[in-house]
């Protein structure tokens, strides 16, 4: 199969859709990869790298596209400035896009790809589910911005973002707000604190203190009780009162701070407005705003989208292509998403389109001319699952919310079937035990029934004890093996108490000595771990 790598032609566009390493990882996935002459040279990739790697290069985009089974692209197709033609019609019948199209915006761009018989992919609609993170583009993408709007904001700052104390005199640390602290903003408040500023944060969801708190930025605080988090661990849309109390704190704090990154976005809608005209009249000269929700309308009223604007001595970055100012590595993330979605699909040599699987279906917006978009809307039922999933990926924006759901209906499904064989399997084992224990009952000496008993109960309260434990060291694992170690120290320390026999007393120092070491182990781990993390 013959997967193809044009140039982009947005403008300003510098990422590509594969580089000469993602396009090694496709080869060994079985495919044949064909680039346009050129696709890589805004990213630092020459043709020579890409030939190096095994790959065809192909002079112009029409005799790429003409041989393409599948087209790997950033950007949703457009009109091409070279030949005047729109990509699409450069798109064999049969054949699959894959690239960012954001369905929900692009109604018409869906319809033009349906009547070419086409298949589309959008990668902008994976499902945010922890098994699909490797294929999550926007992920990758927002974390890069995050980090961008940091370096572009310190760029028009005109002073150190650390505090600093030289012969010259003492210099403050920058204040940085970051509101929003989605995939961007994580980025944004690790860079800055990286970089030495006092970072501050807010979000809606109350769930991100802790990751805001565990990156060394402190978590803003409002007296209102209301809580951001809406399905499958996005935004939910706040009331009035919550954003009138939200829009105080942040103008106090925008007399105070010197950086403000806006990161606040709702999937589907337009991004809330959270600094006012006059919060920028009010912050100080030289201070800096990046608003990186400026392509959904902006998070401040004084944005232009895609222009650095002064307004007032505040310089206000409304970028939209912070991850194409960071090409190579934004083109090698994106690339590696695309590899995952890729071998997700069988790789060349097993390729298909597998309706069962939520993650290609949740992204599965054309299929053979057909529009498959949105996705099946499925109401998630298992929310302990679906709460697992919301924790390990709180983040960024999907044009198909619904996308979102199926996975929790897929978990729900086979929870479903799995509780009613698990069931059945357990009530056997009951059974088992119970004629066990009645057997033991009428043949075993009364002292071995009341050491059974002590042991059983042991077994259970030692069992609630210890997955209860909250993790407070580096691991969960090993918070779970200190409180093992707690409760063997326990039983040593009843054996030395009890006057035991003396092999009980040996055994029971045995048991306290090397429990001691193992917890005091963990605590040594846990505080190089830290240490390597410490600046
Ligand atoms: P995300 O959905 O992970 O994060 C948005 C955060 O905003 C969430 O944590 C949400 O709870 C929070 N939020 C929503 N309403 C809020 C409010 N009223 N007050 C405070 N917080 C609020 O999104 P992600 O992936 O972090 O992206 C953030 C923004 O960056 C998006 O607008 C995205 O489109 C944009 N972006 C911009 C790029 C650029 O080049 N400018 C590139 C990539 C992303």
């Amino acid at each position: 199969m013959k997967v193809a790598i044009p140039k982009e032609v947005y403008p300003g566009e510098c990422r590509v859709a594969g580089t000469p390493e993602t396009a090694k990882q496709l080869m060994k996935l079985g495919f044949n990869v064909l680039v346009e002459s050129g696709a890589g040279e805004n990213a630092n990739f020459t043709n020579d790298a890409y030939i190096q790697a095994g790959c065809s290069i192909v002079a112009d985009a029409p005799s790429l596209w003409a041989q393409a089974d599948i087209v790997l692209k950033v950007r949703p197709p457009q009109l091409h400035p070279n030949f005047g033609k729109h990509e699409i019609e450069f798109l064999q019948e049969g054949s699959t896009l894959i690239g960012f199209i954001w369905p929900a915006q692009n109604q018409d761009l869906l319809e033009k790809l349906a009547a070419c018989k086409v298949t589309v992919l959008a990668m902008d609609a994976i499902p945010r589910i922890s098994r699909a993170q490797k294929m999550d583009a926007l992920s990758s993408m927002a974390n890069l911005a995050g980090y961008r709007a940091v370096i572009e904001a310190a760029n028009h700052f005109g002073r150190f973002l650390n505090g600093q104390i030289t012969a010259a005199g003492k210099v403050p640390p920058a204040k940085v707000l970051v509101i929003g602290a989605g995939v961007a903003g994580l980025a944004a408040i690790g860079t800055a604190k990286s970089l030495g500023a006092i970072v501050r944060a807010f979000d809606t969801r109350l769930v991100v203190r802790e990751q805001v708190e565990s990156l060394g930025a402190e978590f803003l605080k409002l007296d209102f009780a209301e809580d951001g988090s809406g399905e499958g661990g996005y935004a939910k849309v706040m009331s009035d009162e919550f954003i009138k109390a939200e829009m105080e704190l942040f103008a106090a704090q925008a007399k105070e701070v010197d950086i403000i990154i806006t990161t606040a976005l709702i999937p589907g809608k337009r991004a809330p407005l959270l600094v006012t005209q006059e919060m920028v009249e009010s912050m100080k000269q030289g201070s800096v705003i990046v608003d990186l929700a400026a392509e959904q309308g902006g998070n401040c009223a004084c944005t232009h989208p895609d222009e650095v604007y002064r307004y007032k001595g505040v310089t206000i970055v409304g970028l939209t292509n912070l991850p194409s100012r960071m090409a190579q590595q934004a083109s090698q993330l994106y690339g590696t998403n695309l590899y995952h979605l890729l071998a997700e699909m069988g790789g060349g040599n097993n390729y298909q389109i597998n309706f069962e699987d939520e993650v290609i279906r949740g992204a599965l917006v054309v299929h053979k001319g057909e529009i498959t978009w949105p996705p099946p809307k499925v109401v998630p039922a298992d929310t302990k699952t679906s709460k697992q999933e919301d924790k390990q990926k709180e983040s960024s924006d999907s044009s198909s919310p619904a996308a979102r759901e199926i996975p929790a209906a897929a978990v729900q499904t086979s929870s479903l079937s799995s509780s009613g064989q698990s069931s059945s399997s357990s009530d056997l084992w009951l059974l088992l035990m119970g004629l066990a224990l009645l057997g033991i009952g009428i043949s075993a000496p009364a002292s071995f029934l009341s050491h059974l008993t002590v042991f059983v109960l042991a077994c259970f309260v030692g069992w609630q004890v210890i997955w209860n434990v909250k993790p407070a060291l580096h691991t969960p694992l090993m918070s779970v093996t200190n409180a093992i170690s707690g409760i063997i120290i326990i039983g040593g320390m009843l054996q030395l108490s009890g006057g035991s026999s003396l092999s009980a007393t040996i055994l029971g120092a045995i048991a306290i000595l090397v429990g001691t070491i193992n917890i005091s182990g963990g605590f040594l781990v846990t505080q190089r771990m830290l240490k390597m993390f410490q600046k």
